[in-house]
């Protein structure tokens, strides 16, 4: 499967996908992915951002209130006719463009950061996405991107339950068998079965990297690893959302920040 195979197949996902995240169905990413990747991000405001993969544009639209000039990128028409519809409802000053992380229709320089929000383990030729953001960049400029965390996110996975039905750890196995395209189906668990079954299940494409490989691309591509995270709920995110209390046995995401060596910068 390409990347523009893989761009229809998101097309089809876009209406459910921003429904049903609009409606408070993405609890994974509002009580913790995007909360700890928003405190994990260096001051932005007046910088130049990208967000690659912007989907409907939450995550873009919370970076344009910390003040950054952002660009929202998706391969999805139908996610960027929604991300357009809030940017017309609540004005941020954001552009939305439609394109590929394969082909980023930019020049060199043209960004101060870059971010990526849950899409660079769904985009194929991962060295050359990499590469087109290092020369998307400007000397100095950052990456910061969330993943699902390569050591959990497996082929084969499964929750064990103690007697009380409390998860106490995750099975899991196909850690080095690498995922190449394969389509998995899946929804938002939250979401109540009457809003589920308006839509088609997601049908999202995968591929997948050894924690090792992810890390191993970066520091190929040029780029020097600045911070790592791992989001796990703290005290205040269990009271608000009970549901993400696995997401502190095993690690669902995985958050990395890395920068393209400014000119002067030794070696
Ligand atoms: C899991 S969604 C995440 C959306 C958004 N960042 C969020 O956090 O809500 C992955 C996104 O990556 C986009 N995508 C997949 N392949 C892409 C590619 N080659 N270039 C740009 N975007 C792509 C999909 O259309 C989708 O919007």
């Amino acid at each position: 499967m390409d990347h523009l195979e893989t761009g229809r197949l998101w097309n089809e996902n876009a209406e459910a996908w921003t429904v049903m995240a609009r409606a408070g169905y993405d609890i994974y990413r509002d009580c913790l992915n995007t909360p700890a990747f928003m405190a994990m991000l260096p001051e932005i405001e007046g910088l130049r951002g990208l967000d690659l993969g912007c989907g409907e544009g939450h995550n873009t639209r919370l970076l344009a209130r910390r003040g950054a000039v952002m660009t929202g990128l998706d391969i999805a028409g139908r996610f960027l006719q929604y991300a357009h519809e809030a940017e017309l409802a609540e004005p941020l000053g954001v552009r939305y463009i439609q394109g590929s992380g394969l082909t980023l229709p930019f020049p060199a320089g043209a960004f101060d950061f870059i971010t990526a929000f849950m899409s660079l383990m769904d985009m194929p030729a991962t060295p050359r996405v990499f590469a087109e953001i290092y020369r998307a960049l400007k000397p100095g400029g950052f990456l910061q991107f969330s993943i699902t965390h390569p050591c959990s996110d497996t082929p084969i996975r499964r929750k064990v339950k103690d007697d009380r039905g409390q998860d106490v750890a995750l099975e899991l196995g196909g850690y080095f068998h690498r995922l190449e395209g394969q389509v998995e189906a899946w929804t938002f668990g939250s979401a109540p079965q009457e809003l589920r079954s308006r839509f088609d299940p997601f049908h999202v494409p995968r591929y997948t990297h050894t924690l090792s490989d992810w890390l191993n691309l970066l520091v190929e591509t040029g780029f020097v690893i600045e911070r790592v995270g791992e989001p796990r709920p703290d005290e205040a995110a269990l009271k608000r959302c009970p549901q993400v209390a696995d997401a502190g046995v095993w690690p669902y995401f995985l958050h990395v920040r890395v920068r393209k060596p400014d000119v002067g910068d030794c070696h």
